[in-house]
C-alpha cells in the first residue's frame, strides 16, 4: 500500500498536519479509520492548546490579573467561534460541555424536566446512539410521559414521513440524530423539525456525527438544541457544544450549582445566578479544549467543509462498493456516502474477529453495537464492523480495508452466544 501523503484533493498535505500518522504500530504507520469513535487531531489544534496552557493558562472571569483576562477572552472567543461555525445568532446560545452526552443529558433534565408531564410524549428514531436514547427513556420513566420511537425502514433509512406519522398533539421533544453513528444514515431533520414544530414539539438534534462531514446552520435547519463533541472534529477529548436558542435555554435550569454561575449568593437570602450560558458551566471550564476547538473549526475552514465532505463521501463510496461486492459480506444502510462511515458484517464471522484480523493488518476500526445497542438488534446482528472516515485517510487506505476483509476468518468470537458483547457500550 501506498503510505506517501496524499493530499485528497485539498491544498495542503492533510496527512502531514496530523503527528499520529507517523506513529510507529509494529513497523508500520496507522491505518486509522475509526473515526467516528474519536478523529485524530492536527498540529494546528495541538499547537494551540499548547500556546494556550505556555501563554495565557489562568482561570476565567475569576480574577482582574492578567492571564485572568486572557483566559477569559480566549475562552469567549472560542464561544464566538463556535457561533459562527453553526450560524448560531451569538455566543449568548453556545453552551460548552463536556461531550455530547452531557449535552443532551443537559436537555432532558434542565429543560425537559419540567416541561413534560404524564403522558405527554417523547419521540426519537429507531436508529439512537445510547446518548440520545437513555437519557430521554429516564426522563419517561420519572415524569410519567411516554418515549415513542419512528421505525427506520429496511434500509435503515428514516423518512420524514414516517417520522412525521409519530407526531401527536402530546409531542412535546423530539430527539433525533443528524447522522447515524452506526452506518452513516443522514436524517431528513429539517423536514423532521419542520414537522415537529407544527406541532408544537421542541426538537433536540444528535449532530456528534454530522459537524465533521457536513456544514451545519442551525438558524437555517430551526433546531432547537444542536448537540455535538470537539473529540469528533479534530478537536480534543473532553469538550462539547449545546447550541440552544436563547428563548430555550434561559427557561432552562442548571444541573450543577457552583461557582462561576453567581450574581449574589448568601446562605439562605436572594440567589441571583448568572444568565445563560455560564449559568449551565458552574466550575472551571475545559478553557484550553474550547481554544481547541476553536482550532479545530478554523482547519475545517481552512480545508473547506464542502471538500471535506466529498472527499469523505468518496472514500466511503468506494469501501462500500469494495465491500458490496464481496461474496457473504453485507453492507448496512442505504448507498448514501455523506455520513463518512460503512458499517458491514462478515457471513459466519464474529465482528470482533473481522475486527482483530483488521487490525492484525494495522487498520482500526470499531466493532460491536455502537452504542446503539437497540438498532443494531434491529438489524439482525450480533454487532458490525464499522469503519468511518476523515481528512486524512486515502484511496488506497479504503482498498486495504476491502482486501483485507476477504481474508477474514472465524476466529474465537461465537456467533451462537449474539449476548456475549462485552464491547458493547
Ligand atoms: C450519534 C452519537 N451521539 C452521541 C455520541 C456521544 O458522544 P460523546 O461520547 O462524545 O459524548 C456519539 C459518540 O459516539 C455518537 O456517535
Amino acid at each position: 500500500m501506498a503510505t506517501e501523503p496524499s493530499s485528497g484533493g485539498f491544498h495542503r498535505d492533510v496527512r502531514a498536519d496530523f503527528p499520529i500518522l507517523a506513529a510507529d504500530l509494529d513497523g508500520r504507520p496507522p491505518v486509522y479509520l475509526d473515526n467516528a469513535a474519536t478523529t485524530q487531531k492536527p498540529r494546528q489544534v495541538l499547537d494551540a492548546m499548547h500556546a494556550y496552557y505556555c501563554q495565557d493558562n489562568s482561570n476565567v472571569g475569576r480574577s482582574v490579573h492578567t492571564l485572568s483576562m486572557r483566559a477569559t477572552d480566549r475562552y469567549e472567543q472560542a464561544r464566538e467561534r463556535v457561533a459562527r461555525f453553526v450560524n448560531a445568532s451569538g455566543g449568548n446560545e453556545i453552551v460548552f460541555t463536556k461531550g455530547t452526552t452531557e449535552s443532551v443529558n443537559l436537555v432532558a433534565e434542565g429543560f425537559g424536566r419540567e416541561l413534560l408531564r404524564a403522558g405527554d410524549e417523547v419521540l426519537i428514531s429507531g436508529l439512537e446512539h445510547h446518548s440520545n436514547l437513555l437519557p430521554w427513556r429516564r426522563l419517561c420513566e420519572r415524569t410519567g410521559a411516554v418515549l415513542k420511537v419512528a421505525a427506520v425502514d429496511e434500509h435503515g433509512e428514516l423518512s420524514a414521513a414516517a417520522f412525521s406519522a409519530q407526531l401527536s398533539d402530546r409531542t412535546r421533544i423530539v430527539a433525533v440524530a443528524h447522522v447515524s453513528n452506526v452506518q452513516g444514515t443522514v436524517t431528513p431533520v429539517g423536514e423532521v423539525i419542520e414537522a415537529a414544530h407544527a406541532r408544537g414539539a421542541v426538537v433536540v438534534v444528535d449532530g456528534a456525527q454530522a459537524v465533521a462531514h457536513r456544514a451545519v446552520d442551525v438558524q437555517a435547519l430551526d433546531a432547537d438544541f444542536y448537540c455535538f463533541s470537539a473529540h469528533k472534529m479534530y478537536g480534543p477529548l473532553g469538550t462539547g457544544v449545546l447550541y440552544g436558542k436563547a428563548g430555550h435555554l434561559a427557561r432552562m435550569e442548571a444541573l450543577l450549582m457552583g461557582g462561576g454561575m453567581v450574581r449574589r449568593a448568601s446562605y439562605d437570602g436572594p440567589l441571583t445566578l448568572a444568565p445563560p450560558p455560564h449559568l449551565m458551566e458552574s466550575g472551571t471550564p475545559n478553557i484550553a479544549g474550547a481554544v481547541g476547538l476553536a482550532a479545530a473549526m478554523d482547519y475545517l475552514d481552512d480545508l473547506g467543509v464542502e471538500r471535506v465532505a466529498a472527499h469523505d463521501a468518496e472514500l466511503t463510496a468506494r469501501a462500500a462498493a469494495g465491500l458490496r461486492a464481496q461474496d457473504g459480506v453485507t453492507v448496512f444502510g442505504a448507498q448514501r456516502p455523506e455520513g463518512g462511515i460503512v458499517s458491514f458484517a462478515v457471513d459466519g464471522i464474529h465482528p470482533y474477529d473481522v475486527g482483530n484480523h483488521l487490525n492484525n493488518a494495522g487498520i482500526a476500526t470499531r466493532t460491536g453495537v455502537h452504542c446503539a445497542m437497540p438498532f443494531v438488534d434491529s438489524l439482525g446482528v450480533v454487532g458490525t464492523v464499522r469503519a468511518s472516515f476523515g481528512v486524512y485517510n486515502t484511496a488506497e487506505e479504503a482498498d486495504l480495508l476491502v482486501e483485507t476483509v476477504k481474508t477474514a476468518e472465524k476466529g474465537f468470537w461465537s456467533l451462537e452466544h449474539p449476548n456475549d458483547r462485552s464491547l458493547a457500550g
